[in-house]
């Protein structure tokens, strides 16, 4: 059996520059969420994605709002078939599942998030409101036109070829379906020292391939076919500080000689992230963007 202390340097292997992420993304994801899966789900719950702060008094009731808002903007029913990419232990499908009557289908890469997903919603009372399917959302195992509408929150960010998964959105959304979410993006226009400096850590300590800016975004959507492209920054739908507080604290343990290996190389994420985040070089980006009735015709 492979110790965890091999496990986080097999991990620290894989994750050492772009080139290594990028050619080896399947075994990154499944070792780095292998190894972080618990130290998540009991520090921040069953939803792993950072909101903005409107008042609310906790981090899960930030992020419950914010799933809720994202159901309410999307226009989502009982009827309508919701799609969330990279859905982790299912904390947003069952809150937008529980809010809007919709159904909704997460999909994730790792076989553990799935099985705990389902899991959860089956003691939630939501099985049948919820699938979750195991798979990689480059590919996935969904006919065209199955979905009235695709959300993501904080995972496509992952991936080495971001344009990839949102054509595979596209093709799986019905004509006329909407696609939206958050996912962690870099400033507009950092050099390449800024990058190496304050984006390659974020990456390299978070499983991540790299970070695209907003206008990246903007033109991978493009790219898929969608229009009414819309990319904007979270911060300006709420409050992130209380976020990076929340970090903060967690960080004040890295000066210990008692953590773990694992813990030491999550903390250098969370440290970056915090820097980042704080000199406007890191950002959560939110977007909104819509399949044509009928795509135009090529060539
Ligand atoms: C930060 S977690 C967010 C999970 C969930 N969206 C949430 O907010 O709780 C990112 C998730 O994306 C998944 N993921 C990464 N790459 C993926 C891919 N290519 N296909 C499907 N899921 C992927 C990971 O396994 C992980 O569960």
């Amino acid at each position: 059996m492979t110790s965890d202390l091999q496990q986080v340097s097999r991990l620290a292997e894989l994750a050492a520059d772009r080139v290594t992420r990028d050619a080896n993304f399947v075994e990154l994801v499944a070792t780095y969420y292998g190894l972080v899966n618990d130290i998540y789900c009991a520090g921040w719950g069953e939803s792993h994605h950072f909101p903005p702060f409107n008042g609310e008094a906790t981090l899960q009731e930030a992020q419950r709002a914010v799933e809720r808002r994202l159901a309410d903007r999307a226009g989502l029913r009982p009827g309508m078939r919701a799609l969330d990419v990279g859905s982790g232990v299912g904390g947003p499908a069952r809150t937008i599942a529980a809010h809007s009557g919709a159904h909704v289908t997460g999909l994730d890469l790792s076989a553990l998030r799935v099985r705990q997903a389902r899991e959860k919603a089956g003691e939630a009372g939501l099985a049948e409101r919820t699938t979750f399917v195991e798979g990689d959302a480059r590919s996935m195992p969904f006919p065209a036109s199955t979905f009235d509408v695709a959300y993501s929150f904080q995972a496509i960010c992952h991936v080495p070829d971001k344009t990839r998964v949102h054509t595979e959105i596209a093709r799986v959304l019905k004509p006329g379906g909407v696609t939206l979410g958050y996912d962690w993006l870099a400033r507009e226009g950092l050099s390449a020292e800024e990058t190496n400096r304050f984006i390659e850590p974020i990456c390299r300590y978070h499983g991540l391939s790299h970070l695209s800016s907003p206008r990246e975004l903007t033109d991978q959507l493009r790219t898929a076919g969608f229009t009414e492209v819309r990319v904007s920054n979270a911060a300006g739908e709420g409050d992130l500080e209380p976020v990076w507080k929340i970090l903060d604290e967690v960080n004040a343990m890295a000066g210990s000689e008692e953590i773990t290996p694992l813990l030491r190389f999550m903390l250098r994420g969370t440290l970056a992230l915090c820097e980042a985040a704080r000199a406007g070089h890191f950002l959560i980006g939110v977007w909104e963007a819509r399949k044509p009735t009928a795509l135009p015709e090529r060539g």
